[in-house]
């Protein structure tokens, strides 16, 4: 069988995506109230190791993809690539065919995309993107995951993506032609999402509509997401803060999204930033379900990942 990587949502089969998603939510449901520590009853990844490699700061993937490990029956190993030879020049083809002899699986969070792309190309064990400059496609199965558990259906569902068009925003319209939902994106010009990624998506059959206005995007939406306006590795942090402040999620802003309309974040969220702390912190905002998602969806992405 090829090597199951899990490195961007556009390339992978909507099948498989809709199965994750499906068993991210039935494993969730079949250890509720069970110690956090403890493996679930059919132990699927046990005698399986996952090696971690972080290039930038993460709280949420790091731990969900080590709690993932030890609840599959697993273990994981996290390392900074400033630790490890990686981080001297050792070149990544090397790092992967070597790291490929010692675990069975191999998560990376990295600065260039590219680099996970060529590190999935060397190793001979299944490498997942845990976010790169280009794409978060871990997050993206968490937020749908959350979506679908408070009875939302995709297809019938219009998410308004506003702020900055950036790795997050780019992971929802990969995903977009997968689970049919719509997607409006309402970001400054300077700050639109990737053409290339949008034509991808529409060729695929993928509903995205693109706006200059954080109002039009948000009219008449079922969700409304941001994310942080200045990323890990961005270094204009001051024209940023300027350039989206129109395009932050404040309370007059889901005032014109659908009533019932929910609020997601990936976090590390800046109350008062990119959202006001009464949304973020009010009854519409789902960020917390959505962080703790990220354990249940990742377990589901590993088991697919290492499945026979
Ligand atoms: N949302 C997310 O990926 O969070 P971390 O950066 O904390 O991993
Ligand atoms: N867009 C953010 C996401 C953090 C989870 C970043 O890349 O820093």
């Amino acid at each position: 069988m090829a090597l199951r990587h899990f490195l961007d949502l556009w390339q992978m089969d909507a099948a498989d995506l809709r199965r994750i998603l499906d068993d991210a939510q039935a494993t969730k449901r079949a250890r509720e109230g069970w110690p956090k520590g403890q493996v679930d009853a059919d132990a699927p990844l046990a005698g399986h190791t996952l090696a971690m490699i972080f290039e930038k700061s993460s709280t949420r993937t790091r731990y969900s993809f080590d709690m993932a490990m030890r609840q599959l029956g697993g273990s994981a190993i996290v390392t900074s690539a400033g630790d490890m030879q990686l981080g001297r020049g050792e070149s990544i083809h090397d790092t992967a065919v070597v790291l490929s002899n010692y675990v069975d699986a191999v998560m990376i969070r990295a600065n260039q995309h590219s680099d996970v792309e060529a590190f999935a190309e060397a190793a001979s064990v299944p490498v997942i993107n845990g976010l790169t400059d280009r794409s978060h496609p871990c997050q993206i199965i968490a937020d749908l995951m959350t979506l679908e558990e408070h009875g939302l259906e995709l297809p019938n569902t219009r998410i308004a993506w506003v702020g900055d068009g950036n790795n997050v925003c780019a992971s929802f319209i990969h995903a977009a032609a997968k689970f049919n939902y719509s997607l409006a994106i309402g970001t400054p010009f300077r700050y639109a999402p990737d053409e290339e990624d949008v034509d991808l998506a529409i060729e695929m059959g993928a509903n995205i509509e693109l706006y200059d206005s954080a109002e039009e995007a948000v009219a008449g939406a079922d969700v409304v997401v941001t994310d942080t306006f200045v990323s890990m590795g961005d270094s204009d942090a001051d024209a940023r803060l300027s350039d989206l402040e129109d395009f932050a999620v404040t309370v007059e802003l889901m005032e014109l999204a659908r009533p019932d309309a929910v609020f997601l974040h990936c976090l590390p969220a800046h109350r008062d930033e990119e959202v006001d702390a009464e949304v973020i912190d009010g009854p519409t905002s789902l960020v917390f379900e959505e962080a703790e998602n990220r354990l249940h969806a990742q377990k589901a992405i590993l088991k697919w990942c290492l499945e026979e």
